[in-house]
C-alpha cells in the first residue's frame, strides 16, 4: 500500500491564508495530518474560512498571526503548535513577496524588504523548526523557492536572488540536519496562478504578458494545487531518501 498518510503528524504551513500556501494546508489536511497551524500576517476572512475546510477533513487547525520574518513571531508559533499538540513534523516555509520592478527600477530599499522577508523566513523557519524537531524523532522541512532561483527570473533582480539564497539554505540544511532524521528540500514553481502572479502581470504590458506565457512549454499557468501535492511528496515518507532537492513545478519552462 503506498503511504501518503500524515496521521498524528502536526504541520505548519506559513503565509498559508491564499494562493500556494492555502492549497499547501489544505493538503496536509487532506492528507489527514492531525494538527495543522495555518500562519499569515493577520488573521482574516481568508485564514477563518481555510480553517473550516481544513476541520471538515478533520484537521485541528490554528490560526497563528505572525511576521515570518521576525525571529520572536517565528519561535512563538512553534512553540504553539507544540504547546497544543506535542510534537512538530512537518514545517512549510512558504511565506513570501516580490516585486516586479527591473534592474534599474529596483530600489536598495525594495531589495532589502524583498531579500529580508524571503530568506529571513525561511532561514528563521528552518532553524526553529529543525531545533525542536532534531530531539524529537527528525521531520520534513519544505522550503518555497522558485524557478527564479535557478534561472535568475525575468522580472525581477531581487526575487530570482532571494529564491537562490532558499535554494542555497535548503541544500546546506539538509547535510546538516540529516544526521538528526530531518529532510529538507525545495519547491521551484514556474508561474502559479495565484494573487502575486496576478499583481506581477497588472505591471506588465500585453507584448511582455504574451512572452512570459508563451514561455511555458505546456501553454499554461500552473494551479497552486499542483504545488500543493509537490509539497506532500516532500512532507511524507513517499520522498524518505530525498532531501537537498529543488523540484521545479514549471509546466516545462526552464528559463
Ligand atoms: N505564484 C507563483 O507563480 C509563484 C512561483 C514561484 C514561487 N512562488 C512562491 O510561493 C509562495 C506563495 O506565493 P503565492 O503566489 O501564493 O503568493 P500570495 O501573495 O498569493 O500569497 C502569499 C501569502 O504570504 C503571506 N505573507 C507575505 N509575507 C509574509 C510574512 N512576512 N509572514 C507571513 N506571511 C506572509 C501573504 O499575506 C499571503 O497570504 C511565495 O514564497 C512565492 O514567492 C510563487
Amino acid at each position: 500500500m503506498i503511504n501518503v498518510s500524515l496521521k498524528d503528524k502536526v504541520v505548519i504551513v506559513t503565509g498559508a491564508a491564499k494562493g500556494i500556501g492555502r492549497a499547501i494546508a489544505l493538503k496536509m489536511a487532506e492528507a489527514e495530518c492531525t494538527g495543522l497551524v495555518v500562519n499569515d500576517l493577520k488573521i482574516d476572512e481568508h485564514a477563518e474560512s481555510l480553517k473550516k475546510e481544513a476541520e471538515a477533513y478533520g484537521a485541528e487547525v490554528l490560526l497563528v498571526a505572525g511576521d515570518m520574518s521576525n525571529e520572536e513571531a517565528v519561535k512563538k508559533m512553534i512553540d504553539a503548535a507544540v504547546d497544543k499538540w506535542g510534537r512538530l513534523d512537518v514545517m512549510v516555509n512558504n511565506a513570501g513577496i516580490s516585486k516586479s520592478n527591473d534592474l534599474f527600477g529596483t530600489t536598495a530599499s525594495d531589495w532589502d524588504l524583498v531579500i529580508n522577508i524571503n530568506m529571513r523566513s525561511a532561514f528563521l523557519g528552518t532553524k526553529y523548526a529543525a531545533a525542536y524537531m532534531k530531539d524529537h524523532g527528525g521531520g520534513a522541512i519544505v522550503n518555497m523557492g522558485s524557478i527564479a532561483g535557478i534561472t535568475g527570473g525575468n522580472t525581477s533582480p531581487d526575487y530570482g536572488a532571494s529564491k537562490a539564497g532558499i535554494i542555497a539554505l535548503t541544500k546546506y540544511a539538509a547535510k546538516f540536519l540529516a544526521p538528526y532524521g530531518i529532510r529538507v528540500n525545495a519547491l521551484a514553481p514556474g508561474t502559479i496562478y495565484t494573487d502575486m502572479i496576478k499583481r506581477n502581470f497588472e505591471n506588465l504590458s500585453d507584448e511582455a504578458r504574451e512572452k512570459r506565457l508563451s514561455a511555458i512549454p505546456m501553454g499554461r499557468m500552473g494551479d497552486p494545487d499542483e504545488v500543493a501535492t509537490a509539497a506532500l511528496f516532500f512532507a511524507s515518507d513517499l520522498s524518505s531518501f530525498i532531501t537537498g532537492d529543488s523540484l521545479m513545478i514549471t509546466g516545462g519552462r526552464n528559463t
